[in-house]
């Protein structure tokens, strides 16, 4: 098995894993079980803290020996030949090692962070990124990235929301499936294809104070209706493998749950896949008070439905004893050994271990349509928070321009806090990017005028000084790579004192100001940043976000896109969410009313709100107007809407879809979004949109656990954000209702 040779006669998938399981020894069978990061050929792992890393020879004589079966972090197609070879060549079974690693926005080209792409409210992007990151990684010799991260996020303390999709779940979901398409292609078969991995299974974004690692303690319903939908959302999609979480869910680690791996997974769901811990995850169930020991951590990890091992080597080290005491049984074993071989088989490693590991497919790294595509995710992920006067877009002649702040030049912020493969000698930082589009390059001043978080000596007067001679400042202020992603949470979520006293310093020449915002979640504003007449959301953009930045300062390319996480007054109003609950006080949206719920000197409002973004034209939407007043039971509704550009530049528009279902037998966010459509509205003129709901759209997981709808009266709204746009209302009828005679005459 393995061997380039072409059986005479080719088995059906299942008799061929049933056959080979059959030879397997126990020990050949917990290697399967096994992953570690590959020491051969990656180097210390600059994503995780060093634990249990093997020596070179000792991990390359558990490759022959067949102890182990994936590799994670290596990467390179010649140099995987070779490591390949130790297994499918020199191991007694031949069966190949697969090569995973972090390929969560791009390999050598890099995206922008997803959450930054969930701006774009445009899953198509999110698949064609994907898929572009699919080929370069598998040009590398990678074929299963731990990707893409679903986890919704509504406190933006925590770092890791950079990763994913922001605070909505009907986003969130979308783009869950969109990634996994995109990686995965039209065939896990083929040589570019990308094993994904929806991850971290489960609930790991409603960690306790946004606290990463932390606590999770949460409803059941909470669970089924806004965490577990974007994992399902995936499978659907073709996902094969999922990753447990490191948190626990109501006193149960998510990584020893057999009720979340296997009740509701497999049980509930029909996952096919195998499910990997996360890193040392099953060795951290001691930390948790959850294991005794290591040897009970493995028990309890694999006996809930953890397939395979990351890094830690418990498998290794106690499923032989764990098998021989009975703890274990060999039924388990074959089940998780059945589960990885067959989505070997299904990527094509046992008739083509070499497939991916050609290197002459580096050439397609970084080729001119890949570029392409990073400068058009870009473009597409920066969101115009306000735009006063008009001030942008900037000229491109004739105007001194002073770029001043820590992010004014250097590729070292670009690509955010989870790219360990990008290629930053061809990315383009903003000073570069900017020079380009002038038409004088010797018109832009660069300071740098403080550090990220300390202030650079004299650096407040150098920038005051070229703010002076220039007509325009940019402020290039922000968070730094390190302050967000893994274990970087934040207790407050501004922009740091440092950067800030350079604002406030710039702000005080009185030249106007323009914010580029570098940032991996949403910020709470403050001083002269907030108060700037002109504010672009900029993430980390990746490899063209210079470009991409000067694209939309000079006009090329209008904003379009759209917050995917809402941007708080204060950090202390964490973890704010637009479809929050309305309370028995809900607080008026303006007013400061007693007794309602809000803190004392703060509203209950978002300073932006999610979905917000503006473009360089007034948009508006106007004549909401459904075709009936009365949903029936089995029926559809269709909402039209109408969106205006009252402006001179043509525009996209995101009209999107909320509702609000009035009453039911759990309380219901004041907002849920259930549709967007990206709509092209000519200078001057208005565009027709319309969005169809039926009764599926307007359910909610009950207290039963089960999804359902209600009959009543839904609220309904079309706006440019979360908290605008026009309102009508209708009422879904109950099973077997007709629409009264009036109703319908009326529509
Ligand atoms: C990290 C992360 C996970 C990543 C894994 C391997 O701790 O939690 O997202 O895929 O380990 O690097």
């Amino acid at each position: 098995m393995g061997r380039a040779s072409t059986p005479q006669v080719v088995d059906a998938p299942e008799a061929r894993i049933e056959a080979l399981l059959s030879r397997m020894t126990l020990e050949e069978k917990i290697g399967q079980l096994t992953l570690y990061g590959d020491a051969i050929r990656m180097g210390a792992d600059k994503a995780n803290p060093a634990r249990h890393a093997l020596e070179v020879q000792a991990l390359r004589e558990e490759i022959r020996a067949g102890r182990v079966g994936a590799l994670f972090q290596g990467t390179g197609a010649r140099s995987g030949r070779e490591v390949q070879r130790l297994a499918v060549e020199d191991s007694r079974l031949h069966i190949p090692l697969l090569f995973g690693a972090d390929v969560i926005h791009g390999m050598r080209t890099v995206f922008p962070i997803p959450l930054g792409e969930a701006a774009s409210f445009d899953p198509e992007l999110a698949r064609r990124t994907a898929r572009a990151a699919a080929r370069e990684a598998t040009a590398l010799g990678i074929k299963w990235t731990f990707a893409p991260m679903v986890d919704i996020a509504r406190d933006q303390r925590w770092g890791r929301v950079s990763e994913g999709a922001g605070e909505d779940v009907y986003l969130g979901s979308l783009l869950a499936a969109a990634r996994v398409r995109g990686f995965q292609g039209s065939s896990v078969a083929a040589p570019d294809a990308l094993l994904a991995c929806p991850k971290h299974f489960a609930a790991y974004g409603a960690v306790s104070a946004g606290m990463d690692y932390n606590t999770v303690d949460l409803s059941l319903v909470t669970l089924w209706q806004t965490y577990l939908p974007p994992f399902k959302a995936a499978f659907d999609a073709g996902a094969l493998t999922t990753m447990s979480a490191f948190n626990e869910i109501n006193g149960v680690p998510a990584t020893a749950n057999p009720w979340l791996l296997g009740t509701v997974l497999h049980e509930r769901w029909g996952f096919k896949g195998f499910v990997v811990s996360d890193y040392t995850a099953d060795e951290e169930l001691v930390k948790h008070g959850f294991a005794a020991d290591a040897r009970d951590a493995a028990r309890l990890a694999f006996n809930a439905g953890v397939d395979m091992s990351m890094q830690s080597g418990l498998y290794q080290k106690y499923l032989p004893g764990l098998v021989r005491s009975g703890a274990v049984t060999m039924a388990r074993i074959d089940e998780a050994v059945r589960r990885v071989l067959t989505v070997k088989q299904a990527l094509g490693l046992f008739d083509a271990p070499y497939a991916s590991l050609d290197p002459d497919a580096e050439q397609r790294i970084g080729d001119e349509q890949t570029t392409r595509l990073a400068r058009e995710a870009a473009q597409r992920a920066v969101v115009l928070l306000r735009n006063d006067h008009g001030l942008l877009p900037l000229r491109r002649a004739g105007q001194r321009i002073a770029l001043i702040g820590p992010f004014a030049s250097g590729r070292d912020e670009l690509f955010g806090p989870w790219t360990l493969y990008g290629d930053e000698s061809r990315a383009v930082d903003l000073a570069t990017g900017l020079r380009a589009a002038l038409a004088d390059p010797a018109s832009l001043i660069v300071v740098h005028g403080s550090r990220v978080e300390s202030p650079l000596p004299g650096g407040i007067a150098a920038a005051v000084a070229a703010a002076r001679q220039s007509d325009v400042v940019l402020l290039a202020v922000g968070e730094s790579t390190g302050m967000s992603g893994e274990a970087q949470s934040r207790t407050e979520i501004t922009i740091p004192a440092p950067q800030l006293a350079l604002a406030q310093a710039v702000a005080r020449t009185g030249k106007p100001l323009v914010v580029l915002l570098r940032n991996g979640r949403a910020l709470a504003l403050n001083g002269a940043v907030r108060d700037a007449p002109a504010i672009l959301v900029t993430w980390f953009l990746g490899s063209q976000a210079g470009n991409a930045i000067a694209d939309i300062l000079f006009g090329k390319v209008a904003p379009s896109g759209h917050l995917p996480v809402s941007f708080p007054v204060e950090s202390g109003q964490e973890p704010f969410y637009y479809d929050h609950k309305s309370t028995g006080r809900p607080s008026p949206e303006r007013g400061d009313v007693a007794f309602t719920a809000r803190y004392r000197t703060t509203g209950n409002l978002a300073l932006y709100p999610f979905g917000h973004g503006l473009t360089y034209s007034p948009l508006r939407i106007d004549s909401l107007r459904l075709d009936s007043a009365q949903l029936p039971w089995d029926g559809r509704l269709v909402v039209h809407a109408r969106v205006v550009n009252a402006g001179q530049r043509d525009a996209v528009a995101l009209p999107q879809l909320y509702i609000h279902d009035r009453v039911a037998s759990l309380t219901r966010p004041v907002r849920e979004l259930k549709g967007f459509r990206q709509v092209k509205v000519a200078a001057g003129a208005s565009s027709d949109v319309e969005f169809e709901l039926t009764r599926a759209d307007l359910a909610f997981v009950g207290a039963d656990l089960e999804r359902r709808a209600e009959p009543g009266w839904f609220d309904v709204w079309v706006g440019l954000s979360s908290t605008q746009g026009p309102g009508s209302a209708f009422e879904l009828l109950a099973p077997g209702a007709v629409v009264p005679p009036a109703a319908a005459a009326h529509n």
